[in-house]
């Protein structure tokens, strides 16, 4: 294999790493960082159980190659919260049950609050609604903001909760 040193920041740590031209950011993660918290579900752009944020934007890390990613900034699931510090947006999936096996969890939270961020700055979606003054339509907007997630398990109404929750 053709290796190439790769140097990016992975949950506000400086990672460099030697890696196979065609290592995915999602195998970096999970197989040379041991940052097992991002799923591999479908390992080809289906299901978003990848989801981490790059630079800010949410992305499906089976998508991309890792060298690619020189000097970006990663967030994966590891990155939002810890079990004594939760991430306000997985202590609403907990109160909410927004999981059932939980396989898709991870991918779901980092997608949940990639989205209320591009909410916030005003990047529209199919459907927009005005978060604090139409609830129901809210509900539509933000599942369909979240519909490269999938759930076999079907907590997507839970979900939606959650998220509206923390949306405010
Ligand atoms: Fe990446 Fe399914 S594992 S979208």
């Amino acid at each position: 294999p053709v290796l190439s040193t790769v140097s990016l920041t992975v949950n506000g740590t400086a990672r460099e790493l030697e890696l196979d031209l065609r290592t995915t950011l999602l195998d970096a993660l999970r197989e040379h960082l041991d940052l097992t918290g991002t799923k591999k579900g479908c390992d080809h752009g289906q299901c978003g159980a990848c989801t981490v944020m790059v630079n800010g934007r949410r992305i499906n890390s089976c998508l991309t190659l890792a060298v690619l990613h020189q000097g970006d900034e990663v967030t994966t699931i590891e990155g939002l919260g810890t079990p004594d510090d939760l991430h306000p947006m997985q202590d609403a999936f907990v109160r909410h049950d927004g999981y059932q096996c939980g396989y898709c969890t991870p991918g779901q939270i980092v997608s949940a609050v990639a989205v209320l961020d591009e909410v916030k700055a005003g990047i529209p979606s199919h459907v927009t609604a005005d978060l604090a003054t139409a609830p129901e339509a809210s509900n539509v907007e933000l599942r369909e903001r979240m519909s490269g997630n999938i759930c076999r398990c079907g907590a997507y109404s839970n979900i939606a909760e959650a998220m509206a929750e923390v949306a405010g």
